[in-house]
């Protein structure tokens, strides 16, 4: 499965490492399998001798170039990056970003061979409009993705989950995620308000995954122990 930390606007480049190391140190001790992704804030991305998957939250659809505030290939190459999370939705919600610039951006990640972590997910008003038009909203999030790129992994995170505790029930989980999963095959993750005490339940739906995870992956012990429940769903 795969176990996916996304630090926001959180932790320093210092601790950041030391997040990192911790979470490593425990992988291995435990010779856990999974695969595990840390997305760390722009100016915390390091050259990490690491087996976990270090990736950036955001990078613009370029080299370098004149892109005030943004990051290029350059940036990411730097330190030997090559994943990124693209359409998350605070990205779409609060930063604005188009459909057409998610697709931009994804194509030119994807030309590069970039793992490719795709968020797609509705808002509150949506979901309370009824299920087709919040299927037919999310449906639109995938135009002009690729769906069979091999490098892809889609993260299901309803936007009014993210931030909240609130999460949608296990069956409405198990039900958008089977119907995601006739889009495309690539692997789906769950995401919005996972904790520790909720990601057993959520790991074990079918057509799910994996999760990403926000505030509660920024206590390590929390974020090892989801981890380590993946792998026990897995022996079984
Ligand atoms: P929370 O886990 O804090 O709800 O955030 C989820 C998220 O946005 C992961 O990308």
């Amino acid at each position: 499965m795969i176990i996916a930390a996304n630090l926001k606007t959180n932790f320093t480049r210092e601790e950041t490492n030391l997040y990192i190391e911790e979470i490593e140190g425990f992988v291995s001790s435990k010779n856990l399998t999974q695969e595990v992704l840390v997305f760390p804030a722009m100016s915390s991305l390091d050259t990490n001798d690491t087996s976990i998957i270090v990736g950036a939250q955001n990078a613009y659809a370029t080299k370098d170039g004149a892109f005030t505030g943004e990051i290029g290939l350059v940036h990411l190459d730097e330190f030997a990056i090559k994943t990124i999370l693209i359409g998350h939705s605070e990205r779409r919600h609060i930063l604005g970003e188009t459909q057409e610039e998610l697709v931009k951006k994804f194509n030119y990640y994807k030309d590069l061979g970039f793992k490719i972590v795709y968020c797609v997910g509705e808002p509150l008003k949506k979901r309370e409009a009824g299920k087709h038009e919040m299927m037919e909203y999310i449906a639109s999030q995938y135009d002009g993705i690729d769906t069979e790129y091999e490098n892809l992994i889609i993260a299901y995170e309803p936007v009014w989950a993210i931030g909240t505790g609130l999460t949608p029930t296990l069956e409405d989980i198990q039900e958008i995620h089977k119907a995601l999963k006739e889009k495309s095959k690539a692997p789906l993750l769950y995401g919005g308000s996972v904790k520790v005490t909720n990601a057993k339940e959520v790991l074990s739906l079918s057509n799910v995954d994996g999760i990403l995870v926000g505030s509660a992956a920024l206590y390590t012990d929390h974020f090892c122990s989801m981890i380590e429940f993946a792998q026990e769903l897995q022996r079984k």
